[in-house]
């Protein structure tokens, strides 16, 4: 039984003036950090609930002050610097001293910023998602197998990093030139998705046991549900171009379907507090899961920001909830 008594409670984060560009970096290389202002809301909705938020900053500065780190639980939202692993190292040093953190653990949010990996899990459970291959060098692409139009990522990436308005391709040749541009570019592999042409959806869940998904979240681009060939890209999410509606305007049943979906993807990469999973729905209804997101951002312009707004709880209840479900795993 979780106590009733508040905590101290660590903030680990990465800002974006953290990372140092360098030479041929892509302009999206620290897409995935964070502004100041979201972890001071973090930092005050921790302390709404009556805890105190301790700062902690990023890796570096975890070394440096893990053996007299005073704090009862940390609340991770980490993207980590560099490597496949890159999300797990905060969550590593945590678990290796024995101090609880809030959200998945080593294992599953490496599992989970890799893209094909986690395609593997939710086939194994039965989860659809779209046909892929993965592309270590783009000279060698004999038996694709896949139907075009196709969408070529990174491997191991988040925040649509890589995405462009080049990443459809439509025929072998476009595939070729871009799978070498992003293995050059990311220093990675890339992975080709058969192109859903549809609605895209994307649904926030919070708890463990019995994990809560949230309303559906649609995706509008260009003042568009129905997105057929549009995507998102590093350049729309930095624009106007790209809208939540919440409820997304959807029958019951889709909307339900896409929450056991949610919740399945969450279950079978066993992650923990929260998460986030994109789901793109095609013309004839059938859905796909891209991906399922661990450290989904927490900025209150995102979706648990906007999930907050409409259930008329606020973003503050919706970050205490997170801390609530790590708290209660725990048993602090
Ligand atoms: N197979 C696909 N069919 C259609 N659109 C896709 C597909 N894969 C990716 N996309 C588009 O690209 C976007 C980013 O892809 P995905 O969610 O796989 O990567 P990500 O960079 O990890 O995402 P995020 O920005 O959520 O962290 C999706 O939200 C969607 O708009
Ligand atoms: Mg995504």
């Amino acid at each position: 039984m979780a106590k009733n008594h508040k905590n101290r409670v660590g903030l680990t984060y990465d800002l974006r003036t953290d990372y140092i560009f360098k030479p041929g970096d892509p302009p999206d290389i620290n897409a995935e950090f964070d502004h100041p202002s979201t972890i001071d809301m973090i930092a005050d909705a921790i302390e709404s609930g009556g805890h105190t938020a301790v700062k902690v900053g990023n890796v570096d500065n975890l070394l440096k002050s893990l053996d007299g780190l005073d704090v009862d639980i940390v609340f991770n939202i980490c993207e980590g610097m560099h490597g496949r692993n890159r999300e797990s190292q905060v969550p590593m040093l945590l678990e290796l001293r024995g101090i609880p953190f809030v959200g998945a653990d080593p294992l599953s949010l490496g599992i989970t910023l890799d893209k094909i990996i986690t395609k593997k899990i939710l086939k194994s459970h039965g989860i659809e998602t779209p046909a892929y291959i993965e592309i270590k060098d783009s000279r060698n692409l004999n038996g694709l197998g896949l139907n075009f139009p196709l969408i070529v990522k990174p491997r191991f990436e988040g925040s649509s990093k890589g995405l462009n308005d080049n990443s459809l391709v439509k025929n072998r040749q476009g595939l070729l030139k871009q799978s070498k541009w992003l293995i050059e570019k990311y220093n990675q592999p890339a992975i080709a998705e058969e192109f859903i042409s549809g609605e895209e959806f994307t649904i926030g869940i919070i708890g463990n046991k019995d994990p809560k998904p949230f309303p559906v979240v649609q995706v509008e681009i260009d003042g568009s549900l129905s997105l057929n060939n549009l995507f998102y890209t590093f350049s729309r999410i930095h624009s106007d171009a790209i809208r939540y509606v919440c409820p997304a305007p959807i029958s019951k049943r889709l909307s339900k379907q896409l929450q056991n979906l949610a919740v399945a993807t969450y279950e079978a990469t066993e992650c923990l507090d929260f998460s986030r999973v994109d789901i793109r729905v095609d013309k004839n209804g059938k859905p796909y899961v891209l991906e399922i997101n661990p450290l989904p951002s927490l900025s209150t312009a995102d979706v648990f920001g906007i999930v907050g707004k409409h259930l008329g709880v606020g973003y503050n209840r919706m970050v205490l909830d997170v801390l609530d479900a790590a708290i209660k795993r725990y048993g602090i």
